[in-house]
């Protein structure tokens, strides 16, 4: 049984006031939840911070993104050794905003979930087709050209620990929200393509989790999908109140 997994990814939104704010209201809002995993996002810079605030809580703490070296000349970027020391729980990989702004590639994705494996450091991997390939018809030939490159020879057995984010770059921030069979039937491709990767096992061990306008009104929908344990939620994360209310509706 996949226990759904519900994370609010915060982008460059939440200072540090807000993100105590938010820390304080939604540890009581979500206290007794305990059939739900539930995650947030935070920046960089609070980070340690939230983490602190999360403890002796149901709250696990996730960074953004990761660098693949340990230390070096690398201005700027994050070491997983870094998120190590703060017991990070998860690190997004790959995220759309990262392929499509900072040019992240299958290759440099795939070497940052190779460090973040051999550091033991829990990994969301997130995958979509964009508006074009989906008007072309080639939804799946995306999805499985990211997966194969993504998680080329990684260990197996760690690969069943991972979490698959299917967000369509369409429906990320936009409102337009994915039908909920067209997510569900993405969700399955990855389930078979996992697969046909790593064998049936793992494929049904690992979580896929829907992003791409999540909210309260359509939270239950996407996750009563047989392929969809979870999700990865922007807007409607950044407010104790309003994240509350989707992972209550599930
Ligand atoms: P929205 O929920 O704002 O569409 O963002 C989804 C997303 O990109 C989460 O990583």
């Amino acid at each position: 049984m996949r226990k759904i997994f519900i994370a609010g990814n915060w982008k460059m939104n939440n200072t540090l006031s807000e993100t105590k704010t938010f820390i304080e209201e939604f540890k009581q809002s979500v206290k007794s939840i305990d059939n739900i995993e539930i995650g947030i996002a935070p920046s960089f810079v609070n980070l340690a911070y939230a983490k602190a605030l999360c403890q002796d809580s149901n709250i696990k703490v996730i960074a953004q993104n990761m660098y693949f070296e340990d230390n070096g000349a690398y201005t700027g970027e994050i070491s997983p050794l870094m998120l190590k020391d703060i017991n990070i729980d998860y690190v997004i990989i790959g995220h759309s905003e990262r392929r499509q702004y900072f040019g992240e590639t299958e290759e440099t994705v795939n070497k940052r979930i190779r460090k973040a494996f051999e550091h033991n450091i829990k990994v969301i991997l997130c995958i979509g087709e964009k508006l074009q390939e989906r008007e072309q018809g080639i939804t799946n030939i995306v999805l499985e050209k990211q997966l194969k490159g993504d998680l080329k020879e990684l260990d197996n057995n760690k690969v069943a620990e991972i979490v698959i984010a299917y967000e369509p770059v369409w429906a990320i921030g936009t409102g337009k929200s994915a039908k909920t069979e067209d997510a569900q039937n993405a969700c399955n491709f990855i389930r078979k393509t996992l697969k046909d990767m790593f064998g049936e096992e793992i494929a049904q061990k690992v979580r896929i989790q829907y992003g791409g306008s999540v909210k309260a009104e359509n939270s239950k929908e996407y996750m009563s999908q047989t392929d969809i344990d979870g999700a990865l939620v922007g807007g409607a994360s950044l407010k104790a109140d309003s994240f509350s209310k989707l992972i209550k509706a599930v």
